[in-house]
């Protein structure tokens, strides 16, 4: 596991400074990100010969990372595109499935931990990702699902922060700027996701146990951010919610 804690000013530089070089660095930021989060998942349970799914998993980095710790881990995505810019470096794609999160092709409860890291603020319906996630976790798995809520600074990705003066206007701004139209579109692929809601829809179901929903990145109060409601949509940035699946 990492020295670095968490939650700690190191650890939060040293993860904003490789998001800020994202685009020119994509391996040191990902690789990095996915040792944070799997350091995360593994002071709660271990990952050695579990069997791990990483749904909306991309360039396969935190599948690669949850192997190298002795993960049988799996990789999906409805996107083949996006899967294509392999992680880690050896072969992600054994063990990748393109498949949709709404629709796992996997049996109920095989998971020991069901892994989604920034996708559900990409779904147009994040409580039946949830539900799907839920249905494949064993009695007793864990879940680590991340996401960037609407209102935070990051809320309107590559076209943040202008998406507080609106989204019609933060991606005009953008085209005008960078000549080409953005990754996300509202309503399309990015949908206007929120804490309050989302922590209310996870509190009122009887199959999860909430163990942690706290702020991603932050290096301190990363849960007392996540109790303020308002404040917390913008504060919070990223929400980490770990749930328990209820035996
Ligand atoms: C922002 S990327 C996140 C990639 C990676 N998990 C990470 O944290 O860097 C969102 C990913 O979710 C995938 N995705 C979006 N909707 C999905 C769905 N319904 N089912 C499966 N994957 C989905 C996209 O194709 C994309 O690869």
């Amino acid at each position: 596991m990492s020295a670095v804690r968490d939650p700690s000013m190191r650890r939060s530089v040293a993860l904003f400074r490789a998001f800020m070089k994202e685009q020119q660095d994509p391996a040191h930021a990902y690789s990095l990100l996915a040792r944070d989060a799997a350091d995360q998942v593994e002071r709660i349970t271990p990952l050695r010969d579990r069997l791990v799914i990483d749904v909306g998993g991309g360039g396969g980095w935190f599948t690669e990372e949850f192997r190298s710790r002795g993960a049988e881990a799996y990789l999906f995505d409805c996107d083949a595109g996006e899967m294509s810019g392999a992680g880690g470096g050896t072969d992600v794609k054994t063990g990748a499935v393109v498949a949709d999160g709404y629709l796992l092709p996997l049996a109920d409860g095989v998971a020991d931990v069901a892994f989604s890291s920034n996708v559900l603020e990409h779904v147009a319906d994040p409580e039946t990702f949830l539900s799907e996630l839920i249905r494949v976790t064993k009695p007793g798995g864990l879940l680590y699902v991340a996401f960037t809520n609407w209102l935070s600074p990051w809320g309107g990705h590559e076209q943040a922060p202008w998406h507080y003066l609106g989204a019609d206007r933060a991606r005009r701004r953008y085209t005008r700027r960078t000549g080409r139209d953005p990754k996300h579109t509202l309503g399309e692929n990015l949908f206007p996701l929120h804490i309050g809601p989302t922590l209310k829809a996870v509190r009122a179901r009887d199959d999860v146990e909430v163990v942690a929903a706290r702020s991603r990145y932050w290096p301190f109060l990363a849960e007392a951010v996540v109790r303020v409601p308002g404040v917390r949509e913008f504060a919070t940035w990223n929400l980490l919610l770990i749930l328990r699946r209820c035996p």
